[in-house]
């Protein structure tokens, strides 16, 4: 059975095919950084726009790439949400065609689930019910995974995203765009036993009971002793290492509360964020000694692709599920446990 992914929900395109038995077959990307670079941020509307200009080139890429040809596809999965809604309606109605024209199903998934669930694709497979840390551009939450498509919210972001923070901080460093990775690889270069010149930046929500997060202030502190440096490359470097160690500690500390809480024995990590090396570390020194299974997508997929959607959509169509109307529907707005 090879199946089709197609992601399209904010800047990167991602067309996969997956195969049960044969794993990956194909995995292609097209991204937009560039496009958007000049205004530092996502454009919807140019967006939208280069989905539909890649959706065609890269499926001949991932056919290539598969050795397979159009026939030889079984089904098709695409996102149907949370995201832009111009670019959801893209990569939907691109699958959608498609999946008609071939006489095959077509199936919408949701972009967050899709980001837990390729981590099944890793050994030891993660085994439900488990404890999972979200951590994208767009959310950040500490969900606990019951069964496929059953989630129960422990506690989320009150503001910005994890990643929307890295990325913001790394906007106020002067890092060029998309600023995360970036501002990561500073932080990487810092001694990590050498003292900060100030002290140490806030642990939002720490102290308070609960899985809430919010990322929003730590931000703005950064941006204030950011304003009070020098301004140059030392400042970036500390600044950069400073957020980045309090970001990690709050997802580390709020894991750990999560785990005593629900008694789970495996924590899955996913979306873009899970790339992040120093988080991996922590989170590695938190679960070794509590003899607890932590899993984190391969590398290659962490960021937006096609492979998740592809996974998510092979466990939906075993399940017996498919679209079963040709109507182009997509969610912008889709909370997890609604799946
Ligand atoms: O899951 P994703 O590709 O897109 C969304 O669904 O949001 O996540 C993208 C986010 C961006 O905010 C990006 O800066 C962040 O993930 N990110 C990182 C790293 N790699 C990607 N943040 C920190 N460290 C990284 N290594
Ligand atoms: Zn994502």
């Amino acid at each position: 059975m090879n199946i089709l992914g197609i992601e399209s929900s904010c800047d990167d395109t991602g067309i996969a095919i997956y195969h049960p038995q044969k794993g990956v077959r194909a995995h292609v990307l097209s991204s937009q950084h560039t496009l958007h670079a000049p205004f530092g941020g996502v454009v919807p509307e140019l967006a939208s726009r280069n989905h539909i200009a890649q959706c065609v080139p890269l499926l001949s890429q991932a056919l290539a790439q598969a050795q397979l040809t159009l026939q030889d596809l079984h089904a098709i999965a695409y996102t149907r949400g949370p995201g832009l809604i111009g670019a959801l309606l893209t990569g939907a109605s691109f699958a959608k065609s498609l999946a008609f024209s071939l006489g095959i199903p077509a199936l919408g998934v949701h972009h967050l689930e899709a980001h837990l669930l390729v981590t099944l694709l890793e050994t030891p497979v993660p085994q439900f019910p488990f404890l999972a840390l979200l951590v994208s551009g767009g959310h950040t939450a500490l969900i606990e995974a019951r069964a496929l498509g059953d989630y129960h919210l422990l506690g989320d972001t009150l503001d910005d995203a994890v990643g929307e923070a890295f990325d913001k901080t790394a906007k106020i460093l002067g890092l060029p765009y998309p600023g995360g990775p970036q501002l990561a690889a500073l932080a990487a270069t810092y001694p990590a036993d050498k003292p900060l010149p100030f002290p140490p930046f806030p642990r939002p929500l720490l102290k308070q009971k609960g899985f809430q997060f919010s990322f929003s202030g730590l931000k703005t502190h950064a941006r204030l002793t950011w304003q009070e440096s020098a301004q140059d490359t030392k400042a970036q470097q500390v600044i950069a290492f400073a957020f980045q160690s309090a970001a990690i500690d709050v997802l580390t500390q709020k894991c750990q509360r999560a785990l005593r809480h629900t008694g789970h024995r495996q924590l899955v990590v996913a979306g873009g964020v899970s790339a992040n090396l120093a988080l991996r570390q922590a989170l590695h020194a938190l679960t070794a000694p509590l003899d607890c299974q932590v899993t984190f997508p391969n590398l290659a997929y962490c960021t937006d692709n096609g492979l998740m959607i592809a996974v998510a959509g092979f466990h939906y169509l075993m399940q017996g599920k498919q679209d079963d109307t040709l109507a182009i529907n997509v969610h912008p707005r889709w909370p997890l446990h609604q799946v």
